[in-house]
């Protein structure tokens, strides 16, 4: 029989941080209690005043909103960028968008055409490869190496990789998967490069808020003014609110032309939710304490976590400097088989762990194959329990190994 669908649609891979789903599911069938470490779905609770608006709800038909966004919630995002220092920013350079997932794809529409590229560094946060295909591009990686931090190589080697079909940089900071967090200097070479060669330089930003041991993050944003055409901001609410299951993000830019473009998407898929982008717009009254607490709270997670994986015989990671994700070397050869064996072969008093392959956050075939990705979004409680999990899988997965021959 002729292939009906498209070759776009087959080219869509599977995500590395929800394909295993099924064989968690089994677990939890079987009576295993199974702590998820493998989405960046926070358990940390969504500030009070965002959930007062369920409570309080009164109004009887749930309708469309803006295109645009709600106002409400554009004129807190503005008052949010104000706030960052960043006060030339008005409503006009913001589009509420459905997640920061919608505003990467728009992006990527809004800055290529079919066949085009765009440069980024692996390992990368795996859902670009989804955007992607669906825009019908290709991702062009530049290597990152756990040695260096996963912190940008040489201008020369991102250079090496420019060619006419690269029309925009991508890079996420703090960096999802291995909570990178570029330095000043590194975010200027990206702004120097994306104008030297007049390439659009797409910042993925919705970790902004979780830096730790003091250091600054340095945000496109203060770089608009540079290559006021070429930047463009990715941004979300879900990981800063605890808001995932709202939906609700942000694509901002200077430049009209794509502004008015998204603005015509937006159009055409009518609103993002009104419930969510009205919860969202109470970010103004969330008070400063829920930012310390979190943050502290994240610090402390990563600083467990780092402890705990070091402990482990075999195991390395460079200590995570954001966000809320580490990619950890295993002393395995195929981590995807490691990561099943977690879910059907293997718990600890009943318990057991889900994590991620890492060979999904890279585009080159063959890396990461050793490595898994954990989102440390649980509390430090079960994180104790993630490495002594690990601690005790390893091993009896090596031993596995060996007596299937
Ligand atoms: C780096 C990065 N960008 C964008 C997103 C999209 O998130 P959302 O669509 O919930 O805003 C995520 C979600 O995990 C992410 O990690």
């Amino acid at each position: 029989m002729a292939k009906m669908v498209s070759s776009r649609l087959l080219q869509i891979p599977e995500s590395p941080i929800r394909k295993l789903v099924p064989y968690a599911t089994e677990a939890i069938r079987k009576g295993i209690k199974v702590y998820y470490f493998n989405i960046g779905d926070p358990d940390i609770d969504t500030p009070e005043i965002m959930l007062e608006v369920l409570t309080n709800w009164k109004q009887k038909t749930i309708t469309y909103s803006r295109s645009h966004g709600e106002p409400n919630l554009l004129e807190s995002l503005k008052n949010y960028y104000n706030k960052l220092g960043h006060t030339f920013i008005n409503i006009d350079h913001l589009l509420v968008t459905l997640g920061g997932s919608e505003a990467i794809s728009m992006a990527f529409l809004a800055t290529t055409e079919l066949g085009d590229e765009i440069i980024t560094f692996e390992p990368f946060y795996t859902n670009y490869n989804s955007y992607a295909a669906v825009n019908g591009i290709k991702i062009v990686p530049v290597r990152t190496f756990a040695k260096d931090g996963f912190h940008l190589p040489s201008r020369q080697e991102i250079e090496k990789k420019i060619n006419k079909k690269t029309k925009a940089l991508l890079y996420c900071n703090p960096n999802n998967p291995t909570g990178t967090v570029y330095t000043k200097k590194e975010v200027e070479m990206l702004v120097s490069i994306a104008k030297k060669y007049n390439l659009f330089l797409i910042a993925d930003e919705v970790y902004r808020e979780f830096v730790f041991d003091n250091r600054q993050h340095t945000s496109i944003l203060s770089y608009f003014n540079k290559i006021p055409n070429q930047a463009i901001l990715v941004d979300s609410l879900s990981k800063r609110y605890s808001l995932c299951g709202a939906r609700v993000g942000v694509l901002c830019s200077l430049n009209k032309e794509i502004m008015d473009g998204a603005m015509r998407i937006a159009q055409g898929r009518l609103s993002a939710g009104l419930i969510d982008q009205l919860m969202a717009s109470k970010l103004a009254k969330v008070p400063e304490s829920y930012f310390k607490k979190v943050h502290r709270e994240y610090e402390n997670r990563r600083n467990v976590l780092y402890k705990g994986l070091l402990s482990i015989p075999g195991v390395s990671v460079p200590n995570p400097e954001g966000a809320f994700y580490c990619i950890v070397d295993l002393p395995v050869k195929d981590s995807e088989d490691f990561c099943k064996f977690l879910l059907t072969d293997f718990n600890l008093n009943g318990e057991t762990i889900m994590i991620a392959p890492a060979a999904g956050f890279y585009a080159t075939k063959g890396l990461g194959n050793n490595q898994v990705r954990i989102a440390y979004v649980l509390k430090v409680e079960y994180l104790k329990k993630l490495i002594q999990i690990l601690k005790k899988a390893l091993p009896a997965y090596n031993q596995t190994l060996k007596s299937r021959g």
